[in-house]
């Protein structure tokens, strides 16, 4: 959702925050805007409805003045419609301050009538502007953009992540966050503020991530944390582990294109240093402290969407293994359920951007409930893994693409170590059952380039499909989150109705949704894991084929059972069953992504998403 970037140095800022809201496009968005104070001390502002092409038109035909300060922001629509009215920056103190918002501020009808009450007047329909009149008047009555900011942000209730700068005060943009993300880029005479790294990398790899509550004044030469209370706060900087041109299209038609194809490196870099001569250990989970693993009696994975998708693959594995029950919510209904929990439940959080506003409310419900958390995630200084006890990160590198792919495999793999990990601390594998399974995970890298290439016939195949009206998923086992997930690919991306089912659900209701003609994606289970669940799935394809439904199975090479059945089959390699979601699931990716390529659809940015949902 909204991208925000912040700039103070020795560049032109207008250059840098375009610069920045283009790497932060990929969080989905419907308005941009900037301010910059020009070296006369004018603060100019530009904003438009639209995409960011729209702004740069915009610029283009209404030049505004240039300086080296500046805010920068993308905004996904809350509250009022995607307007340039209501797209960001909004102005205090009659124009002289300018200030842009992530987040929704619960408190605004009460700030706003307390302010229109004194006089003040309003043109848009946003909670933003409220802080910016605000903030306008705390800054008269102080003098002082920091102190007046700090009074502000006392004042606001809910989420936000906002910054300010006032052309009386130039060379200063302030800072501050609460369960919303904000990172401080660190420059050589230049400092940068971002939603995330990606607003700056181009610019710096070193950065340093705001806490929970704080406040960060950036000029050129200096950065200042403080707490609201305005106490000082020690930081610690990090290196972005990627350079810039990780999230460049590079080529490829698509991000998601290219995503799909660094899936076999995603994995594998998620693996690695994880296990070593087929010893697995996760060192991230001696933050735990020692005894907390081995006492865990009960695990809850929360998360959403594709997320959620992930955990669903690993509870099989991980209960398997470990012999730990294992539960699988979505974030946003896990608190309101009242959940049972103590100090021996873990609760572990997935997230590719580690800012998802449900996830991070699960995270802090059961920390506050005597909970354990652990945090599966994507992204470097993310609030999520910060608000953990401790952090898994997988190592996918930034996936920029709205529809996730390349974090959905390594978030399984990451799951996949933690399920290892668990058995041998409980000891609950014998040596050899974990040579096996780390043998299998480290093969996965080379299968899935494989897969990859086997996956070359579903091009044809989604261009063939592009007018259908719905498409089924089937699955059974570790198959059926894989049907929930290529179900949840197709609509986000093509707009087509689409659900996956348990096969085994099958009879007990969706066949009546079978009709001639109608597509159903089948995941068949590898005979060779349990012959039972295979025979039945076979049985439910011949049950809807009966039916007139066109099949296409995702099955293991060699599978000759499903062949007379099935209209089409994608072969997958070899793998234990419980590593074949990290392979049956690439298929089911390009096949949504080529259909939505053959409707003429944006496949990074689909309509109405964001890719970090950061509101509740
Ligand atoms: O950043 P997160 O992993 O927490 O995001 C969770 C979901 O919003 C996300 O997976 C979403 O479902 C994707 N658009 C699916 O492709």
């Amino acid at each position: 959702m909204c991208g925000i970037v912040g700039y103070v140095g020795h560049e032109r800022a207008l250059e840098v925050l375009l610069g920045g809201l283009k790497r932060l496009e990929y969080r989905g968005y419907d308005s941009a805007g900037v301010a910059v104070i020009d070296p006369a001390g004018d603060l100019h502002v530009a904003k438009k409805a639209g995409r960011l092409s729209a702004l740069t038109d915009e610029l283009r035909a209404h030049p505004i003045g240039d300086g080296a300060t500046g805010i920068g922001h993308t905004r996904w629509a809350t509250h009022g419609g995607p307007t340039d009215v209501n797209a960001h920056p909004h102005l205090g103190d009659e124009g002289r301050l300018a200030v842009i918002h992530n987040g929704i501020i619960e408190n605004f009808a009460a700030l706003k009538e307390e302010l229109l009450a004194a006089g003040e007047t309003f043109e848009s329909e946003t909670d933003t502007e409220v802080a910016a009149i605000l903030l306008g008047r705390e800054y008269r009555a102080t003098g002082d953009l920091v102190e007046a900011f700090r009074r502000v942000v006392g004042r606001l209730e809910g989420a936000f992540t906002i910054l300010a700068t006032h052309q009386e005060q130039p060379g200063v943009v302030v800072g501050a966050r609460r369960n919303s993300p904000l990172v401080i880029g660190l420059g050589d005479g230049e400092n940068f503020l971002g939603s995330d790294v990606a607003a700056f990398v181009e610019h710096t790899r070193r950065a340093v991530a705001i806490g929970q509550d704080q406040i960060v004044t950036i000029t050129p030469e200096s950065v200042t944390v403080t707490d609201f209370a305005g106490e000082s706060v020690e930081v610690d900087a990090f290196d972005v582990a990627w350079d810039a041109s990780a999230s460049e299209k590079g080529g490829w038609s698509s991000f998601m294109a290219k995503e799909i194809s660094e899936e076999p490196e995603a994995v594998a870099n998620t693996i690695r240093g994880r296990i070593e001569d087929g010893h697995v250990s996760v060192p991230e989970l001696d933050a735990l402290g020692d005894g907390v693993l081995a006492g865990i009696d009960r695990i809850i994975i929360v998360a959403c969407g594709t997320a959620a998708y992930a955990g669903m693959v690993g509870r099989y594995a991980i209960e398997k293994w470990s012999r730990v029950p294992v539960e699988v919510d979505l974030s946003h209904e896990f608190r309101y359920r009242e959940p049972v929990l103590t100090p021996t439940t873990l609760v572990i959080s997935i997230s590719q951007s580690g800012e998802t506003m449900d996830t991070l409310m699960a995270v802090k419900y059961a920390r506050e409930a005597g909970a354990v958390a652990v945090s599966v995630c994507n992204t470097q200084g993310a609030t999520i893994p910060r608000e953990s006890d401790a952090a898994v990160y997988t190592h996918a590198g930034p996936e920029v693409a709205v529809a996730s792919t390349k974090a959905f495999v390594a978030q399984i793999t990451a799951l996949y170590l933690f399920g290892l990990h668990l058995a041998r601390v409980r000891g609950t594998m014998s040596e050899a059952q974990l040579t096996a399974a780390t043998d299998e995970l480290t093969a996965i890298p080379a299968k899935l380039a494989q897969t990859l290439k086997a996956s070359e016939v579903i091009e044809p195949l989604a261009k063939w499909m592009a007018d259908s009206r719905a498409v089924l998923f089937l699955g059974r086992h570790v198959g059926y989150p894989i049907a929930l997930e290529g179900a949840l690919k197709l609509k986000e991306l093509a707009y087509i109705h689409a659900e996956g089912f348990a096969a085994g659900e099958l009879k007990h209701g969706p066949i009546a949704l079978i009709e001639a003609g109608q597509p159903v994606f089948v995941v068949v289970p590898s005979p060779r894991g349990s012959a039972e669940m295979h025979k039945k799935v076979v049985s439910n394809i011949q049950e809807i084929r009966a039916r007139g439904a066109r099949v296409i199975a995702i099955a293991e090479q060699g599978d000759a059972a499903v062949l007379p059945f099935a209209d089409e089959v994608v072969a997958i390699p070899l793998a234990a069953p419980l590593f074949e979601p990290l392979l049956a699931v690439i298929p089911l990716q390009i096949f949504a992504m080529e259909l939505a390529a053959a409707k003429g659809l944006d496949v990074d940015q689909p309509r109405n998403l964001a890719k970090s949902v950061t509101v509740e």
